[in-house]
């Protein structure tokens, strides 16, 4: 075998080329696109195959690898890959949970971790980070995706990539990352999953390009292209975007897969027949084809004859054709060289698989992770849990949940190997608990079988709602403090599951208004998958904790929270509506002509139904809110000078913090711009860096940060090709503060 790129291409005829750009499923999972996939051991006999996804172990993979090279000419071998979204076995918080703990070097460790596993179950890509920015909670990929912002989201991007490949994609333990979904994937029109994007081109590049930015710098091997279109033309054949703005602007040099079928899927899109969409994706950047084989039944033919079709506008002559097959093919071999996989084709293949259950140290990162990603939202001192003596009612029916637990997208997760909250707090010195599920998740039986998709995790207790009430009133007279699970199914969120109303489904919130009414102090910890509208649930409860689906440690460390094993450090990284109707939202929305100043008047930007207070512009609880156990003290922020900035200047802004409490915390101090005068309208604040600050009680700590032009440029753009990074001179503001609310203002002027 010739064991370099260049060599392995020359060796080969166009069919071999075409099929390394086959993309195909190991047909273990549950196939979710457009049209079935060819048996996969035909083709591998055949040589017709590039890669293979979802194997489930070891053992499979390398039955496959050796079929593959016997039906080879060349010994070209496959590479394998697999969606290690939030963990691999060792499963942990969601992806949004875990940017809201704000921590780059814990979602380093946990994806360093995945990137262990999955290499020891054979695996050599993953189709991981999703770094869709979002600001929609009736999409359900917002479990995926790092949250509403960019600066955020590329951070988590960066520490994705760093954790998963580390300094070599080809080292032990380390697989390639890919970043997904490109691009505006998490922007759909009424957060319906699949559906097209249409917004600005600056507004794609501000909100939406920085973690693919940030992904591409820290050296992501690979990236996935969205299903959904971008002002009318689908990412599949998006020429401008993908080769033209991530490998001829941003350099990108890695390989492009399609998300599954999206070629396919062109056709429904109304690009023209398979010839054309096949034709257009592989133009566009493509490399390729996931599931689909539309490649494989459509090139050979387009290879040899070219294509003029002026229906749909495509046209290329087979040389064209063939120097497009070449590009794609040269991009796959260098990526499976890269991965060591010319060198070596059994490299991670070889020797016993793993064990299935989650280690004693992936316990330990997971049950970090899941303190780390709980928001503690409201306190009225209930919290943490006292300790002595305490009789508390656990209620709700995801207190003593795993299946759902576990959270969307957990392919090599065991639900058996999750801890529940019940098994959490259980055995903790003092603590009685009355347990009782009090509701259902939801109450319609169709609802029931679709969240049931991927198998049970929703089993409807049969008794009446009054009487499930009535037994957890029951227990809540019993009882100190009540504790109540409520939230969303595992398929509540995730890939096609947007929902109407981004609330808690009415059986629970009837349940929440009956524990409040037995005056019992009660704490709500909300297990979902999305930001959720909690207006009611969050007057009902004493205390409220976000504590998303938090994978096979969501119990332990949930409890950690609870009790004060844990300081509650998250932020979050999206806002919470104050109104499931009050979406897309986001801190960094633009002004408009007609601001609201969170006070009724007649004509100003805001609704009429939603009640006054600054939640109108920003949700019930902002962007980056969260609370601890202690309380900080913010001093007055300070600049070196305010004044007479130019061009090359770089400005510190400093700005104390005392830990008022008596307990030890975390704050994470929060820097944001805004821009009052621009050539354009400008986000009302936009997060531009954050400190988090461990301090004792008592303890003062210093947050600094440093201003240069570069933070105040931003891109514009009248079209993809057309990105380009500009800054107003004057008067600009910075906020400094514990969230994107309650922020003091810096005015400071810079000049040209
Ligand atoms: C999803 C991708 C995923 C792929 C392969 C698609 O449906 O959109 O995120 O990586 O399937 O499983």
């Amino acid at each position: 075998m010739t064991a370099d790129p260049e060599g392995l291409l020359a060796a080969m005829t166009v069919e071999e080329k075409i099929g390394q750009l086959n993309l195909l499923p190991a047909g273990e999972g549950m196939a979710t696109g457009a049209g079935d996939a060819t048996p996969l051991a035909e083709r591998l006999d055949a040589g017709l195959v590039g890669a293979v996804f979802g194997v489930k172990s070891r053992e499979s993979a390398r039955a496959m690898q050796e079929r593959a090279l016997a039906g080879s000419r060349h010994g070209a071998p496959l590479y394998f890959a697999e969606d290690v979204i939030h963990g691999h076995r060792t499963v942990f918080p969601l992806p949004i949970a875990l940017a809201c703990s704000w921590d780059m070097a814990l979602i380093e460790e946990t994806a360093a971790h995945a990137a262990r596993e999955a290499a020891e179950d054979g695996v050599h890509q993953v189709y991981a980070p999703m770094v869709d920015v979002s600001r929609d909670p009736r999409w359900g990929r917002v479990a995926e995706s790092p949250g509403e912002d960019p600066t955020l989201a590329a951070l988590y991007a960066a520490a994705c990539v760093r954790g998963l490949q580390g300094a070599d994609v080809a080292a032990e333990g380390r697989v390639a990352a890919c970043l997904k979904h490109f691009i505006a994937y998490g922007a759909p029109q009424s957060g319906r999953d699949y559906d097209n994007a249409s917004l600005g081109w600056a507004e794609l590049f501000e909100v939406h390009a920085p973690p693919f930015r940030a992904g591409v710098e820290a050296g992501a091997a690979s990236a996935m292209v969205a299903f959904n279109a971008v002002n009318r033309t689908p990412m599949h054949a998006h020429a401008p975007l993908v080769e033209g703005w991530l490998r001829g602007r941003l350099g990108f040099e890695g390989l492009v897969v399609s998300d599954y079928t999206g070629v396919r899927e062109l056709q429904a899109h109304g690009l023209g027949d398979r010839a054309a969409t096949v034709a257009r994706a592989l133009h566009a950047g493509v490399d390729m084809d996931m599931v689909g084989e539309d490649y494989l039944a459509a090139l050979p033919a387009l290879a040899r004859d070219g294509i003029d079709c002026a229906e749909s506008g495509v046209r290329f002559t087979a040389a064209e054709i063939v120097a497009l097959i070449d590009r794609a093919c040269l991009r796959v071999l260098r990526f499976k060289q890269r991965l060591g996989l010319l060198a070596d084709p059994f490299r991670s293949l070889r020797g016993e698989g793993p064990p299935r259950a989650p280690s004693a140290t992936g316990r330990a990162l997971a049950r970090r992770a899941a303190g780390a990603s709980a928001v503690l939202l409201k306190n009225d001192g209930v919290l943490p849990l006292r300790s002595g003596p305490l009789t508390a009612a656990l209620v709700g029916p995801l207190a003593d949940d795993r299946a759902n637990l576990i959270g969307t997208w957990s392919v090599a997760g065991d639900a058996a190997q999750v801890r529940t909250l019940r098994e959490g707090l259980e055995g903790r010195e003092g603590l009685t608990l009355i347990c009782a599920p009090g509701a259902n998740l939801v109450e319609e039986p169709w609802l029931v079988d679709r969240l049931n998709c991927h198998g049970p995790t929703v089993r409807p207790d049969p008794r009446p709602e009054a009487e499930m009430i009535a037994e957890a009133v029951a227990a809540a007279r019993l009882a100190d403090i009540v504790i109540a699970a409520v939230g969303e199914a595992k398929e509540h969120a995730g890939e096609a599951s947007s929902r109407l109303s981004p609330d808690l489904p009415a059986p629970q919130r009837r349940l929440i208004a009956a524990l409040a009414k037995t005056g019992r102090p009660l704490v709500v910890a909300v297990c979902a998958g999305r930001p959720l509208a909690l207006a009611e649930v969050a007057e009902a409860a004493d205390a409220l904790v976000m504590a998303w689906h938090g994978g096979v440690e969501a119990g332990p460390g949930l409890a950690d929270i609870l009790t004060g094993a844990a300081e509650p450090s998250a932020r979050l990284a999206a806002a919470l509506p104050a109104h499931p109707g009050q979406t897309p939202l986001s801190h960094a929305a633009e002004p408009t002509g007609r601001p609201n100043p969170g006070r009724f008047r007649k004509f100003l930007t805001g609704w009429l139904d939603l009640p006054d207070g600054p939640g109108q512009t920003d949700g019930l609880y902002p962007f980056g809110f969260g609370l601890a156990y202690t309380t900080f003290r913010h001093g007055a922020p300070q600049a070196d000078r305010r004044e007479g900035l130019g061009e090359e200047d770089r400005l510190a802004v400093r700005i104390d913090v005392t830990n008022a409490g008596d307990r030890p915390g975390v704050e994470t101090v929060q820097l944001y711009l805004s821009d009052p005068v621009a050539r354009s309208t400008r986000p009302a604040r936009a997060l531009k860096a954050f400190r988090r600050l461990s301090l004792a009680p008592g303890e003062t700590g210093r947050a600094t940060f440093e201003i240069d032009v570069e933070m105040l440029r931003y891109p514009l753009a009248d079209g993809p090709e057309d990105e380009r990074r500009v800054w107003d001179p004057g008067a600009f503001t910075l906020w400094l503060g514990p969230n994107s609310r309650d922020a003091q203002a810096l005015e400071i002027a810079w000049r040209a």
